[in-house]
């Protein structure tokens, strides 16, 4: 495993610019990323989503679930893997950052305050960001932080800056990805379509793999936290099958 030193700047835009109340209050419009803006902190959230979405592609998802989804890696007990994200932190920045397993222990809390008896849940909330520690083995911020989205057909206007940050990207040329369903069938359902490559499918995997025992609707959350296009911008409703609309 390679420590980056410094430590890498893991700044993940879901977490820290979009709290949901912010967005019931303004809907979608502060996402709108005006380039005139003179913030070192908007910029680099720009950048991530630029070269997020001008790299993940079909072709690309499919490389690194192979090669993440071998489970050679490394070993790490979850309470290190959650040390180790404390060192994603920039300390440089501490109104916008809070440390990663901070983040995680508010998350477990907050769950439990609400749904004391569901411990399965607190768990989940617990470790649902886990899997950024892809970052620790040089996966770049833009393919483990962000919002997550199908890949193989056309990007919903809903997906964060999806007007200024996709020209790159290939598959936006091609015929057999950029339809409204692309490569799916109509009601295909979210566990058949092909996500962008990030920390959410890695941590549930990872927990897949291991035979964790958090009930299916759980680890599901898990695998969908990001994907902020579907749970709250609505849209991709023609790939969801009736498990989706239940969950
Ligand atoms: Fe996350
Ligand atoms: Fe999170």
């Amino acid at each position: 495993m390679r420590i980056l030193n410094p430590p890498v700047f893991l700044l993940d835009p879901s977490e820290e610019f979009r709290p949901d109340t912010v967005i019931r209050e303004t809907g979608w419009e502060f996402r709108k990323y005006r380039s005139d803006i003179d913030d070192p902190a908007l910029n680099s959230v720009y950048q991530t989503y630029f070269d997020m979405h001008s790299n993940q592609t079909v072709d690309f998802v499919n490389e690194k679930m192979a090669h993440w989804t071998k489970f050679d890696k490394f070993k790490l007990p979850m309470l290190e893997a959650l040390d180790l994200l404390n060192s994603f932190v920039d300390s440089s920045d501490p109104d916008i950052a809070l440390p990663n397993a901070v983040h995680a222990y508010q998350t477990a809390e907050r769950i439990r305050a609400t749904y004391p008896n569901e411990e399965w849940f607190h768990f989940a909330g617990l470790v649902h960001d886990l899997g950024k520690v892809m970052a620790l083995y040089d996966e770049p911020q833009w393919a483990v932080v962000g919002d997550t989205f199908p890949v193989g057909c056309a990007v919903a206007p809903s997906v964060v800056l999806q007007e200024s940050t996709f020209s790159n990207n290939p598959d936006t040329k091609d015929t057999r990805y950029n339809t409204k369903l692309g490569m799916y069938e109509e009601g295909c359902g979210l566990d058949n379509v092909t996500m962008s490559w990030g920390h959410d499918e890695y941590m549930y995997r990872v927990l897949k793999h291991n035979n964790c025992t958090i009930p299916q609707h759980g680890l599901d959350i898990i695998r969908y936290h990001s994907f902020y296009p579907w749970h709250t911008g609505g849209d991709y409703q023609h790939l969801c099958n009736q498990k989706d609309r239940d969950t």
